[in-house]
Parts: C-alpha cells; sequence; structure tokens
C-alpha cells in the first residue's frame, strides 16, 4: 500500500462497479398514486424524508411537501440530528444514511435503496486507509463525509464541501499538518486555497472528475456572459475557470443571487430541479463531461444518487427494508468527528463554502 502506484489501485473504481444509471419511468396516475401513498405512510410513521439535491426531482418534491428537507450533505446531517421524527427516510447515498444512524441511533434510518454508494467511499477501504494514518501520526486526520462509518471512526474530523476551507484555515491556524482524505480534487483545491500542509489520498467522484476543462473553455467562448458555477469535486483544469467554487448549497445560492441570466454549472445535473426552482427566469448549462468521440461514464448524473425512486421508498416504508444498522461502538467513535463538524458550524454559521477568486 505504501507506493503511489498501489495508492491509486486502491483508490480507483472498477468500471464494473460503477452501476448504469437507470431512471425508474411512471405514468401521471401511477406517479400520483406513489406520492399520495407515500404521503400517507410517512404520516402513519411519524417519518420524514431527507433528501439530497441530486436525487430525483419527484423526491425532492415530495420531501418538500411533507415535513421533510432538500439540502447539502451538512445540512442533511443537521436536519436529521434535529428532527423529532421516529424515522428518516435518506435519499442519496450510503455515507448519508450512514451519518444519520450515527448521530440518530436510537431513530430508524431507511434507505430507498442500500446499494446506493459513492466513489469516493469506495475508493476509501478502512484497512488501507487506517495503515496510511498510522504512517502519519503527526498529521490531523481529515476526512470528506463521503466515506464509511469505520473511516470517519479513524478521523479526528469530518467536513463537508460546505465547512472543509473554513476548518482547514481554522485547524492551521493552531499549526496542525494533514492527511486529507478521500477526494484528490477538493484537497487540491483546499490546499491551494489555504497553503496547508497536506498529505492527499488519491479518490475521485466519477462525476465531477469527468467534467472537463478545455471543453468547458470552448463552451464559455459560446456564452460568454454566462457565470460558471463549479463543485470542488471538479478537477483543477475546471476549477480554474469557475467564476463561483461551492457546495451544492452555495451553487444554488449563486444562480439566485449573481447577476447575470446564463450560468455553466459543473455538478451533478440533479441540482437542475433547485436551481431552477430558485431562479426560474435564468438560463442553465451543463458543463461539457467528454471531449469529441469519448464516451461518459456517469455523463453528469450520479448513478448511485439515481437509485433512488419514489416505488423503492414506498417500499423501504410499508416492508421495513434498507435500514441502517450500525454496530454501537463504531457509530459512538464514529460520531466524535461528525460533532466537531456540526459544533464548528454552528459556532461559525457555517452555511456555503464560496469563493470567487477560485
Ligand atoms: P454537497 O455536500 O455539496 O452536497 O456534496 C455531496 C456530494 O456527494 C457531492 O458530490
Ligand atoms: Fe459520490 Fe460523486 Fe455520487 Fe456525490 S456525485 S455521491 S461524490 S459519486
Amino acid at each position: 500500500m505504501t507506493t503511489d502506484t498501489s495508492l491509486a489501485e486502491i483508490c480507483t473504481v472498477k468500471r464494473e462497479d460503477i452501476p448504469e444509471t437507470v431512471t425508474e419511468e411512471y405514468s401521471d396516475a401511477e406517479r400520483d398514486e406513489l406520492k399520495s401513498r407515500i404521503k400517507q405512510l410517512l404520516k402513519e410513521q411519524n417519518a420524514v424524508m431527507v433528501a439530497h439535491y441530486y436525487t430525483d426531482p419527484d423526491l425532492q418534491l415530495i420531501a418538500d411537501a411533507t415535513v421533510g428537507y432538500v439540502s447539502d450533505s451538512l445540512d442533511m446531517a443537521r436536519f436529521g440530528s434535529e428532527s423529532e421524527a421516529d424515522t428518516l427516510v435518506v435519499c442519496g447515498v450510503k455515507f448519508m444514511g450512514e451519518t444519520a444512524k450515527i448521530l440518530n441511533p436510537e431513530k430508524r434510518i431507511l434507505m430507498p435503496d442500500l446499494n446506493a454508494d459513492c466513489s469516493l467511499d469506495i475508493g476509501c477501504p478502512i484497512d488501507a486507509f487506517s495503515e496510511f494514518c498510522d504512517q502519519h501520526p503527526d498529521r490531523t486526520v481529515v476526512v470528506y463525509a463521503n466515506t464509511s462509518a469505520a473511516v470517519k471512526a479513524r478521523s479526528d474530523w469530518v467536513v463537508t464541501s460546505g465547512s472543509a476551507l473554513d476548518i482547514i484555515n481554522h485547524l492551521q491556524a493552531k499549526g496542525q499538518k494533514f492527511i486529507w482524505a478521500p477526494d484528490k480534487y477538493l484537497g487540491d483545491y483546499i490546499q491551494k486555497q489555504t497553503g496547508a500542509d497536506m498529505l492527499l489520498w488519491q479518490g475521485a467522484c466519477i462525476v465531477h472528475e469527468e467534467f472537463k476543462g478545455i471543453e468547458l473553455a470552448e463552451l464559455k467562448k459560446q456564452h460568454p456572459d454566462a457565470k460558471v458555477l463549479v463543485h470542488p469535486e471538479s478537477p483543477a483544469s475546471v476549477i480554474e475557470l469557475a467564476d463561483v467554487v461551492s457546495s451544492t448549497t452555495g451553487i444554488i445560492k449563486a444562480a439566485k443571487e449573481l447577476d447575470a441570466k446564463e450560468f455553466i454549472v459543473a455538478t451533478d445535473k440533479g441540482i437542475f430541479h433547485k436551481m431552477q426552482e430558485a431562479a426560474p427566469d435564468k438560463i442553465f448549462i451543463e458543463a461539457p463531461t467528454s471531449g469529441k468521440g469519448a464516451t461518459c461514464i456517469s455523463c453528469g448524473h450520479c448513478p448511485w444518487m439515481a437509485m433512488n425512486s419514489l416505488r423503492k421508498v414506498v417500499e423501504c416504508l410499508e416492508t421495513g427494508s434498507g435500514e441502517i444498522h450500525i454496530d454501537p461502538e463504531l457509530g459512538k467513535r464514529a460520531r466524535v468527528p461528525i460533532q466537531r463538524l456540526l459544533d464548528f458550524a454552528k459556532v461559525h454559521n457555517q452555511q456555503v463554502l464560496m469563493s470567487s477568486d477560485a
């Protein structure tokens, strides 16, 4: 595990482990029936839906129409721990459900599909990561929320894209050096912004990694007045062209607040639903994901996020399938660095990571 080659191998998700993006199609009548069944089940079970911006717009609409919540991964965690519901239905990917369970061990946490994973989580297996940490005992271990409970339990701090910059700045001011995992692009961005001494794990998000700087520069020429909004899981060549680099919440906020009509958006296209809702008169254009003749793997939409569907929400509420279980001892250890994140966010009134000078 100690060579760069073997680290790259561990971090790379194999093509065959990336599922096809499948979107369930419904007639209007089926959709209405599924939605009213979900509403009824949520009420009966004192349950709420917490959905990520990348999930199907139907799920976001129903979370908003009930007493649920739609947001980024930081706010999903925050909302879940403040909610009085007995059951949280987490529409997103596995690490989001696990974070909800770690913060709320007494609640029942259901996910529409337990196979909804994340390439960053898959590319950071606990044994290899723990060995890496053991080799650098003098460094503070900072991990992105997109990791397993075991990796979180091995860390000192958990951060999200909406909090990473401020937390690293805060810890660096105390003279700390870091191990950063798993996202190499986000790590590189934070390193450049803060000048911190960071050893980077070499994971990547298969969605953001596909955005291409050269093609984005071409697209910008065709839309010279468009502002470019980029999630920091994207490669440096894409970040360099950004007007705003931010978490998903920050991207939506920028779309609403910036004085521009057109936006080129380098993040999962699931976010367009909320962007359009926040700024109905504006035009949003997908950032390019592949060059001429190339084929994209995710094509701008996370195949794991796409596993969440109305039908599967009904199924998990009706049968109790998709329940998240975490070993209580592991959960207690993983909670410490997550709680640090939430406490930090509270004290610093943390909302979004936003930079206009990337
Ligand atoms: P956010 O924290 O910005 O919602 O990002 C989560 C994620 O998985 C992005 O790919
Ligand atoms: Fe993971 Fe990328 Fe999907 Fe987010 S979009 S859940 S980082 S694979």
